[in-house]
């Protein structure tokens, strides 16, 4: 059994921008509060889930240098799909031209882990290639009325194509998980908007990524000083700093974006992942650390050996 290997990414965000003054015009708020709070200065706002993912698809499909043809596999993380039915990978996978089997995967923040985990196993029983993507538009569930939410959630997405080698490949050790009892701390019903209980959430979160950081890492066999770069879910600056902390990772080698794009659900581990391997951050062998947290409550975590495409 073969594993995977990236040979390409893409990121993208809507155009819309809105800023924490923005916010505060619409509800009482401020920058100062929602930056100390949680470190987001602006967040990108816009689209649908299968324009933002096609606009990813294609960068990564023209970064990888590959026919679209030669996708077996589309894997696509949203917790916002346009439709109930059918999945908005459907969408995708008509506008990209794909000729291959297509599904939605929804684990809330956690999804683009569990998708990118997904994936492998595909690979490991004969797929060749495989387009994985996080998407979310947060924005479409967002009550922007209640700034106990809408300071925080916003849309994006990130794409990668994962190709099948014959050797153990880039995904070194893994962990998924999941507590259902905690459903109710964040939600939204179908047609309706977000419910969160932010404490708890917050809490719990620190918790569970610390808790599924370990396993992964015991599974590769490696240690948090083996990890080059954490590439932790874009929640919260807090919540990032308190994991890290607890993980006995410093701050310097983690990678964050949410000040640039909020909390975007499913695309926030890729566009802090591929971020920091276009500043240059990442090398050959760089151990990397994806760690997410999601309604669910939802876990997820995988340990990456970084290759360069
Ligand atoms: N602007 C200004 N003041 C605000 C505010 C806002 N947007 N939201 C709340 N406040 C006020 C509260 O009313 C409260 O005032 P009081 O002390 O007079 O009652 C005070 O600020 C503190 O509120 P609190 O809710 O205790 O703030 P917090 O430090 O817990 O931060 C969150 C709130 C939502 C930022 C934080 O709990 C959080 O990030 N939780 C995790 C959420 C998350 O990551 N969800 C997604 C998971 S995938």
């Amino acid at each position: 059994m073969g594993g995977g290997r990236i040979i390409g990414w893409g990121t993208a965000l809507p155009e819309k921008v809105l800023t924490n003054d923005d916010l505060s015009v619409m509800m009482d708020t401020n920058d100062e509060w929602i930056t100390e709070r949680t470190g987001i200065k602006r967040r990108h706002i816009g689209g649908s889930t299968a324009s933002l993912s096609v606009e990813s698809a294609r960068r990564a499909i023209s970064m990888a240098g590959v026919d679209p043809a030669s996708i077996d596999g589309l894997v696509l993380s949203t917790t916002t799909p346009d439709r109930t039915v059918p999945a908005t990978s459907a969408a995708v996978q008509h506008a990209l031209g794909l000729r291959c089997g297509a599904f939605d995967v929804n684990a809330a923040c956690s999804g683009f882990v569990y998708a990118y985990v997904v994936a492998h196993g595909l690979l490991a029983i004969g797929a060749k290639r495989l387009l994985v993507i996080g998407t979310d538009t947060l924005s479409r569930v967002t009550d922007w009325g209640d700034r106990g939410t809408a300071i925080l959630f916003a849309d994006g997405s990130g794409a990668c194509i994962v190709d099948g080698v014959p050797d153990a490949g880039q995904l070194l050790g893994w962990d998924l998980d999941a507590d259902g009892s905690l459903e109710h701390l964040l939600y939204a019903e179908v047609g309706g908007y977000i419910h969160m209980d932010g404490k708890e959430v917050f809490r719990r979160a620190v918790r569970i990524m610390v808790d599924s950081g370990r396993k992964s890492l015991a599974k590769a066999g490696l240690g948090v000083d083996d990890v080059t770069l954490c590439v932790p879910h874009q929640a919260n600056v807090r919540i990032i700093d308190a994991a890290c902390r607890q993980l006995g990772i410093p701050m310097d080698r983690t990678a964050t974006v949410l000040h640039e794009t909020g909390n975007t659900s499913s695309a926030s581990i890729p566009l802090a992942w591929f971020d920091a391997a276009e500043r240059g951050r990442l090398n050959n062998g760089d151990i990397v650390l994806l760690v997410g947290f999601g309604a669910g409550m939802t876990a997820a975590s995988a340990v990456v050996e970084w290759r360069q495409p």
